[in-house]
């Protein structure tokens, strides 16, 4: 899940589709990348003293399973030297990273990344690791903005990876189908990048924004409402595309 811009719905896709594949039965990790842990903090879940993808100690070691949520996850960190590493420099560090990764593959069917919200190392580390890439778009005035540069480190990623790494598509967040300005974010989206965005959009919907502060996921505090279904369609969508 990338997006340079702030507050466009990344962690809330992270963990409500994560949720919802796990329900869907398929073997979910959902990892986060993020230094803010917010996505850790929204199932109530502690973050960690060291991010466990830096160092040699197997990634399966530092899984948590979250029984409430269904979710697996590799807990976020705050610390700055892990951050540091992580987004460092050295090639070794993005490889390790990426052996990690390969390593998690190999256990789950579908491993979601939640990303900070900018292009550093970080993001381009999760990049390298991954196989596809989802951008959630708030529909918003300047929804664009940014996008170009976005675009064009992924396609470097795609680039430096031979292919590895291919979008996987684009989501628009906190759709509002009354506002005109939504309807023109949609239009102009969808004209542009064509069939990569998901026929799914995420309305805006305070049970999303409540959830987390519960330490629960949109399924566990409102089953029923439209975040829920939403994320659900989405999940569908994507087994669709696997
Ligand atoms: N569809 C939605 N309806 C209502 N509120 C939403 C929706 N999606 C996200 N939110 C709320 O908007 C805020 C930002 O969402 P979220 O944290 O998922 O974005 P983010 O892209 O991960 O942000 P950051 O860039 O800081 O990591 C949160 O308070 C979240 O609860
Ligand atoms: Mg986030």
């Amino acid at each position: 899940m990338v997006n340079q811009k702030g507050g466009v719905g990344k962690t809330t896709t992270s963990v409500n589709l994560s949720a919802a594949l796990a329900i869907a039965g398929k073997k979910t990790l959902l990892l986060d990348m993020d230094p803010q842990c917010n996505a850790t903090s929204s199932l109530g879940i502690e973050p960690t003293k060291r991010h466990a993808l830096i160092g040699e100690t197997p990634i399966h070691e530092s899984i948590q399973y979250n029984k409430a949520s269904c979710i697996s996850i590799v807990p976020g960190s705050r610390s700055f030297e892990d951050i540091d590493r992580l987004a460092g420099p050295n090639i070794d560090d993005t490889q390790r990273v990426r052996r990690h990764l390969d390593d998690a593959f190999t256990n789950f069917d579908f491993v979601l990344i939640d990303c900070p919200p900018s292009v550093g190392r970080l993001t381009q580390t999760a990049l390298v690791a991954s196989t596809e890439v989802l951008i959630p778009i708030q529909c918003e005035y300047f929804a664009m903005e940014g996008l170009t540069q976005l675009i064009q480190t992924i396609k470097q990623v795609i680039v430096s990876t031979s292919g590895r790494l291919s979008f996987g598509g684009i989501l628009l967040t906190m759709y509002d189908p009354y506002l005109e300005l939504t309807k023109e974010v949609d239009e102009e989206v969808r004209d542009f990048f064509g069939e990569i965005v998901f026929e799914t959009v995420v309305p805006r919907d305070v049970a999303l924004s409540e959830a987390p502060s519960h330490g629960q996921t949109v399924f566990q505090y409102a089953p029923r409402s439209r975040g829920a279904y939403a994320y659900t369609q989405l999940c569908m969508e994507v087994l669709q595309r696997d």
